[in-house]
């Protein structure tokens, strides 16, 4: 592990300040998202693993999720796509830093343009690894610890995007849209045995992502409202959840208006 700022404690130590249900994996932890989701947690006095590319910002976030409450945080350098194979290894090495692991929420990802997947197969590849071939490594990774100690919580993040494929964003939206089904498969062969697992499907959200788009009114929502969501379904609902929950109706809505009429549309 690369870059830990946490102090690896006896589990008595550990059992004294966290409680066994909060301890948690953040997977893309410098997403602004999952900045949100952190800051929750430590108020909740949880013990983190931040995972994300830049060690100096991710000592950073460290040092105020401590300040803000968090028990222990540890932080682990590393481009997660490119870490994906070794995906269990890293997994057993953050639940023995801090006692066991009762949720991953794996939040990294990257959007690109459509016009650069159709234009560069390189960008289509990062498009797709980064937010479908990736992630299932962890996702799977995720799923076999929680289906042996039968509680704890899988949470990835989707994308309204993949619920039907436009001009505008193909590549991105098929590779959020597989990520959710791929995490609905595991909720369903997670039930009945205490453990979950919750793909979250966010619509415009204002972040570092977002940041070439025109954003404000109705549609958009801050990093908090959804990071807040992340939280949430960590410990309930169902495994499809959208972020704010009116885009379940939108995308109920745009999922129905037949191709003779869609393909009107520049969507
Ligand atoms: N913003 C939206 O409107 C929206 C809507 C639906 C879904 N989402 C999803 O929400 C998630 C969070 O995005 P965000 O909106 O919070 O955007 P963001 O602030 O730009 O966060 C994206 C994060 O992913 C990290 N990342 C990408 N590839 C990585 C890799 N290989 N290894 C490690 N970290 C990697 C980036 O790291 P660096 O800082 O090192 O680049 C960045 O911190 C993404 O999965 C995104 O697709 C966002």
């Amino acid at each position: 592990m690369d870059g830990s700022v946490g102090t690896v404690q006896p589990q008595s130590e550990i059992s004294q300040g966290v409680k066994a249900s909060n301890r948690v994996v953040i997977l893309g932890a410098l997403s602004a998202i999952a900045m949100a989701t952190a800051r929750i947690y430590a108020k909740e006095r949880a013990a983190l693993v931040l995972v994300g590319r830049n060690e100096d910002r991710l000592k950073a976030l460290a040092a105020d999720l401590k300040a803000r409450g968090a028990v222990q945080v540890h932080v682990a350098a590393m481009d997660l796509e490119a870490e994906a194979a070794r995906a269990e290894q890293h997994l057993g090495d953050w639940s023995a830093l801090m006692g066991g692991v009762d949720h991953v929420h794996v939040v990294y990802g990257y959007l690109g343009t459509q016009a650069g997947a159709s234009a560069e197969p390189a960008e289509l590849s990062r498009i797709v690894t980064s937010n479908f071939t990736s992630a299932v490594h962890w996702c799977e990774a995720t799923a076999n610890v929680l289906r042996k100690q039968t509680h704890g919580s899988l949470v990835a993040v989707s994308s309204v995007a993949g619920d039907r494929g436009r001009q505008s964003n193909y590549a991105y939206g098929a590779a959020k849209g597989g990520i959710a089904l791929f995490v609905q498969g595991i909720a369903h062969s997670l039930a009945g045995t205490g453990a979950r697992a919750v793909a979250v499907k966010p619509g415009f959200v204002d972040t570092p992502m977002t940041d070439g788009l025109k954003k404000g009114g109705a549609m958009w929502a801050t990093a908090d409202q959804v990071g807040k969501a992340l939280r949430k379904a960590a410990d309930t609902g169902g495994p499809i959840q959208y972020a704010p929950g009116k885009w379940r109706l939108v995308m109920a809505i745009i999922r129905s208006v037949p191709a003779f009429v869609f393909h009107k549309t520049k969507l």
